[in-house]
């Protein structure tokens, strides 16, 4: 018998339940490409603004590209004004995603003090006309992505997910913290519960989900469709195919370094393949006890045969020890 899926995103099914979360500067193609490898449910890509999109900004575009296998694929859109959300939404919408997202977590004051972003938790009557106009703009499902408001003063976390679902929103992903938050305590899983039962739409949990086991701990205490994987995906992707960083050896860590260091080059170039990569490349060693040399000399590489004869090396002595 077939397996049913996770979740389904209106029409779309899922099969899984933890996805990789988006991250501007790291959720790229490359990366996407590892995670759902090993597991990730589905992709979403690096928000992108409505500006850029209507403004043919070649950068901005090329974070919509995806590979096929990637499937479903959200893209995610930015902005504060409804008719440059639609008007961005209905160009993306040529490139063939599977869902349009629109992000309103992003605490950053350029875009939130601008409306955009956790921005638009302010209002969450003009929330709802965006997703009005933007279900009607395209044909493929729209989600969003939400905090739990502006501060701990005027969270509205249950008021936006019900404003989201009546104008035709298919699913939700919910950070639990505030904008005044960013990444400050924990996040607040009994809130994640709350948009849960506030709405009949699939939902997603996003914040300080770090172990295999917390993501069955997520799903149990909140009752969420699926989990969103962010900061505790970089640098181990393994979290996606439920392996403890702690059971991945050396070698494989420093076989995934090369394939992503050759995936980045291949997608971006050198010179923006290979900064791009670095942010990544530190992080796969960041759980190998007695690997500060290692992780200094990956940080600071200069170059991508820097990074190979580092890894040799550091392979070889390894080797000539054990
Ligand atoms: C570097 C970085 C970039 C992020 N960029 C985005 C983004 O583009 N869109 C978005 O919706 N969330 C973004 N987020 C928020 C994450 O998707 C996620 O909700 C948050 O990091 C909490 O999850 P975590 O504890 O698993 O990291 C970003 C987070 C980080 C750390």
């Amino acid at each position: 018998m077939a397996t049913p899926p996770s979740f389904t995103i209106r029409d779309i099914p899922v099969y899984g339940d933890a996805v990789l979360a988006p991250m501007s500067g790291y959720s790229d193609l490359p990366f996407r490409s590892i995670c759902r490898e090993l597991g990730s449910a589905m992709s979403y890509t690096e928000f992108v603004p409505a500006p850029g999109i209507l403004a043919r900004a070649e950068a901005v575009w090329r974070r919509l590209l995806f590979a096929p296998d990637e499937r479903p694929i959200t893209f995610q859109i930015f902005g504060a004004k409804e008719d440059e959300l639609a008007e961005a939404a209905r160009r993306m919408e040529q490139l063939g995603p599977d869902i349009i997202d629109l992000n309103m977590g992003c605490y950053a004051d350029t875009v939130a003090l601008h409306g955009a972003g956790a921005g638009l938790l302010c209002e969450s009557a003009k929330i709802g006309g965006i997703f009005k106009k933007l279900t009607r703009a395209v044909s493929v499902p729209v989600t969003g992505k939400i905090r739990l408001g502006w501060d701990d003063a005027t969270r509205n976390h249950t008021t936006v997910a019900r404003t989201l679902e009546d104008n035709g929103a298919s699913l939700i992903a919910v950070h639990g913290r505030t904008k005044a938050q960013a990444y400050k305590g924990r996040a607040d899983w009994d809130a994640i519960a709350e948009v849960k039962v506030a709405v009949r739409i699939p939902v997603l949990g996003s914040g300080d989900v770090k172990t295999p086991a917390d993501i069955e701990r997520m799903k149990q205490y909140t009752g969420v469709d699926g989990v969103m994987i962010g900061r505790a995906a970089i640098g181990n992707p393994w979290i996606f195919a439920r392996r403890e960083r702690r059971d991945v050896p050396f070698g494989e860590a420093a076989d995934m370094i090369r394939r992503h260091l050759s995936l980045s080059l291949e997608f971006y170039g050198l010179a923006e393949g290979f900064s791009l990569f670095r942010r990544h490349a530190h992080k796969y060693i960041f759980a190998i006890p007695m690997a500060d040399s290692l992780r200094n000399a990956l940080a600071n590489a200069r170059s991508p045969e820097s990074v190979l004869d580092t890894l040799g090396a550091y392979e070889a002595g390894m080797v000539a020890v054990s």
